[in-house]
C-alpha cells in the first residue's frame, strides 16, 4: 500500500523523507520517490526498492527543507519510474503524491485533456497536480480544496508548491494521514511508524479535513474550511507494535482491515444507475453471448475463493462453472471448449502452479482473467483481462483480506458478466449491490464483538481433531475456515460438506468432538441441521456459524458464532470472519508464531 511522508523545518528534508519511507518498506511499495522545495522544486524517482532512489540522492543530492517523499503500490499504471510519485503539473511548479484511488480520473483525465493538459505518466495522481495548478489563484489551500471537490474517491493527497515553499497542503478522504510535532520542525505521514523516532506527539487528520504543515506545526480544517481543534495525541508505543497500527499481529490487523478492503475493491467500479466498470476486463456482449464454461483455477485459499465463485457463477450467470487445484489442471487433460473462461485467482500473481495451469488454459484456446492483488505480476501480465483486488499488501502468511477481496471481485465480474450477457433481471442487480454495499458494517459488527469466538477458541485449543461442514456455499467457507486453523493452530482439521459427513466420517465424531457447522443457506437450512443433528446424537460439540437471529440454531448448537442476518448470497463472505478470528485466537493461545507459521511461505513461486 502506497505511503506519504511530507517535512517542513530547518534540516534538509531529502535525507528524512528517505529515512520515512524506509520506515514504511513494509507495507509494500513498487517504486518511491521524493519531492523538495529550493525555489524550484526537484523530483527524484525511481521504480524498485528504496536503495534506487537513495542512490540517486546519493549521486545528486537535492537541497532544500519543505519536502513530500512516497512509495507506491501501483493501482492506476504498471510500476515503472514514470508512474513513481511525485508528480508535477507541466510548469512543474505544483507537486503531489498521493495515496488511494481517484474514481472519476478517467473523466477528469479527458476534460484537462480537452483544455491542453498534457500528462507524463498513465497515474491518477498527476491529474491532481494539474487540477491544483489550474485552479491556483495566489493560494496553495484554496487551490487544493477546489482540486478536491472534483476528485471523487477514497484518498490522501499532500502538495507542495514553488509559489509558497514554506508548506505543505495536505488532505485525507478516507486514507490515513497523521502530523507529526517536532521542535521547531513537523512532519506528515500517512503512519506514525514513518516519524515515530523524531516525535511522539500527534495531530491524527480525520476524513474530509485539510492540513497545512509549516514548521511551526500544523491547522486542521475541514474540507469546507471551518477550523478545527484537534488535541495532540501522545504515542507511547513502541516500533514494532507500531508497524502492525498497535494490533499484536499482522494477521489480526488485517483481519481487522477487510471492511476498507472491501469498500476500496469496490469503489469506482459500481455506479448509481446499477452499472459494473471494471478497468481491465473486457468481456464484451460478443464473448460473453458466446460463452458456455467457467474454469478457476487456483491454489490454497484463492481456490477456496474459487469455491465461492463456482456457485456464484453458476446460480447468477447459469454457466457451467468448475473449479481446479492448478497443480492438478496443469497435469491433467482439461477439456477447454472454444467459447470458454479461465479465471485465474492469486494474491501474489506468482504462485507457480497457477501460472501454469493458466498458461496451459490459454494454450488450449481458453480467454485468460486474472484476479490478484499484485499490479504487474506475471500473472496479470500474461492474462488477456486482469482484475486487481487492491487488498493491500498481505503481510501475514495466512490470508484473510486478500481472500476477501477475491471474493468481492467475483461477485464483481458475476455482475460484469451477467450484464454483457443481458441474463440478470434488474431486480437481482440491485440484490447483488445492496449486499455488497452492506458487507463492510456487518464485518465490523463481527469483528466488534468478537467474545464469544475466544471463549469458543478456548473450548477448542486442546482439540485432537476437528471438523468443518456445511453446504454449498457454506461448504466453500467451511473449507477456508479450516484451513485457517490448520495453518497457525497446527491441530488437524478437517472440512466437507456437510451431507458427506454420514459416508464415512461420522465414525470419527465421539464424545466432545469439535464440529463448526457453517448455516447460512436457506435453501438447504434443513438438511444442514440434520447434520447438526447426527453430530449431537454421537455426542459432538457443534459450534456453529449461523445468523444471530436464528433461534433455533441456538437451541441446538452448544456454541454460537453469530452474523449479522444477510442475504444468503453473502452471508458466507461475512461467515468465514469469525473462523478467521476463531484460528487468530486459538494460535495464539497454544504460543504460535500467527504471523509466520512454520513450513510456509507467502508466495510458492516453486513447483
Ligand atoms: C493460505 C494461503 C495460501 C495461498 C496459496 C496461493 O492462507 O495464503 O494457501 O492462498 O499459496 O497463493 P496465491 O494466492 O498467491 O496464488
Amino acid at each position: 500500500m502506497c505511503g506519504i511522508m511530507g517535512y517542513v523545518g530547518p534540516r534538509q528534508a531529502a535525507p528524512l523523507l528517505l529515512d520515512g519511507l524506509q520506515r514504511l518498506e513494509y507495507r509494500g511499495y513498487d517504486s518511491a520517490g521524493v519531492a523538495v522545495a529550493n525555489g524550484p522544486i526537484s523530483v527524484r524517482k525511481a521504480e524498485g526498492k528504496i536503495d534506487r532512489l537513495a542512490a540517486l540522492l546519493q549521486k545528486e543530492m537535492i537541497e532544500g527543507s519543505v519536502g513530500i517523499g512516497h512509495t507506491r503500490w501501483a493501482t492506476h499504471g504498471a510500476p515503472s519510474d514514470r508512474n513513481a510519485h511525485p508528480h508535477a503539473d507541466s510548469s512543474g511548479k505544483f507537486v503531489v503524491v498521493h495515496n488511494g484511488i481517484i474514481e472519476n480520473f478517467a473523466q477528469l483525465r479527458s476534460e484537462l485533456g480537452s483544455k491542453g493538459h498534457e500528462f507524463t505518466s498513465d497515474t491518477d495522481t498527476e491529474i491532481l497536480a494539474h487540477l491544483i495548478a489550474r485552479r491556483y489563484d495566489g493560494d496553495l489551500v484554496s487551490a487544493v480544496r477546489s482540486a478536491v471537490a472534483s476528485a471523487e474517491g477514497a484518498y490522501a493527497l499532500a502538495a507542495i508548491s514553488e509559489h509558497e515553499p514554506d508548506k505543505i497542503v495536505a488532505v485525507r478522504r478516507i486514507s490515513p494521514l497523521v502530523v507529526g510535532l517536532g521542535d521547531g520542525e513537523t512532519f506528515l505521514a500517512s503512519d506514525i511508524l514513518a516519524v515515530l523516532h523524531h516525535t511522539r506527539d500527534f495531530l491524527i487528520v480525520e476524513d474530509d479535513e485539510m492540513v497545512v504543515v509549516t514548521e511551526d506545526g500544523a491547522t486542521i480544517e475541514s474540507i469546507s474550511g471551518s477550523e478545527i481543534d484537534r488535541p495532540v495525541m501522545h504515542v507511547d508505543w513502541d516500533i514494532e507494535q507500531a508497524e502492525k497500527s498497535g494490533f499484536d499481529h499482522f494477521m489480526l490487523k488485517e483481519i481487522h482491515e477487510q471492511p476498507s478492503v472491501i469498500s476500496e475493491t469496490i469503489a469506482g467500479r459500481l455506479d448509481n444507475h446499477n452499472h459494473v466498470r471494471l478497468e481491465g476486463v473486457n468481456l464484451d456482449s460478443t464473448f460473453a453471448d458466446e460463452l458456455n464454461q467457467i474454469c478457476i483455477t487456483a491454489c490454497g485459499t484463492a481456490y477456496h475463493a474459487g469455491l465461492v465463485g463456482r456457485e456464484i457463477f453458476s446460480r447468477l450467470l447459469r454457466i457451467p462453472t468448475s473449479v481446479e487445484y492448478a497443480h492438478e489442471m496443469r497435469y491433467a487433460e482439461p477439456l477447454i471448449a472454444s467459447g470458454s473462461l479461465t479465471l485465474a485467482i492469486s494474491q501474489s500473481g506468482e504462485t507457480a502452479d497457477t501460472l501454469a495451469a493458466a498458461r496451459l488454459a490459454r494454450s488450449q484456446g481458453s480467454r485468460l482473467l486474472a484476479l490478484t492483488n499484485v499490479v504487474g505480476s506475471t500473472l496479470s501480465r500474461e492474462a488477456d483481462d486482469v482484475l486487481y483486488t487492491r487488498a493491500g499488501p498481505e503481510m501475514s502468511v495466512a490470508s484473510t483480506k486478500a481472500y476477501m477481496a477475491m471474493l468481492i471481485g467475483q461477485y464483481l465480474l458475476a455482475l460484469h458478466i451477467g450484464s454483457a450477457k443481458g441474463v440478470l433481471e434488474e431486480e437481482l442487480v440491485e440484490r447483488i449491490m445492496r449486499g455488497l454495499h452492506a458487507l463492510p458494517a456487518d464485518i465490523e459488527t463481527i469483528i466488534e464483538n468478537d467474545e464469544e469466538i475466544v471463549t469458543a477458541a478456548r473450548s477448542i485449543a486442546s482439540a485432537e481433531d476437528l471438523y468443518f461442514i456445511g453446504r454449498g456455499l457454506d461448504y466453500a467457507v467451511a473449507m477456508e475456515g479450516s484451513l485457517k486453523l490448520k495453518e497457525i493452530s497446527y491441530l488437524h482439521s478437517e472440512a466437507m460438506p456437510a451431507g458427506e459427513l454420514k459416508h464415512g466420517t461420522l465414525a470419527l465424531i465421539t464424545e466432545g468432538t469439535p464440529v463448526i457447522v457453517v448455516i447460512t443457506q436457506q435453501s438447504v437450512y434443513e438438511k444442514t441441521i440434520s447434520a447438526i443433528q447426527e453430530v449431537k446424537a454421537r455426542g459432538g460439540r457443534v459450534i456453529a456459524v449461523a445468523y444471530q437471529d436464528d433461534p433455533i440454531i441456538y437451541e441446538l448448537a452448544d456454541t454460537v458464532l453469530g452474523i449479522p442476518r444477510s442475504d444468503d448470497l453473502f452471508g458466507p463472505v461475512a461467515a468465514v470472519v469469525p473462523l478467521q478470528l476463531l484460528a487468530y485466537h486459538v494460535a495464539r493461545l497454544r504460543g504460535h508464531d500467527i504471523d509466520q507459521p512454520r513450513n510456509l511461505a507467502k508466495s510458492v513461486t516453486v513447483e
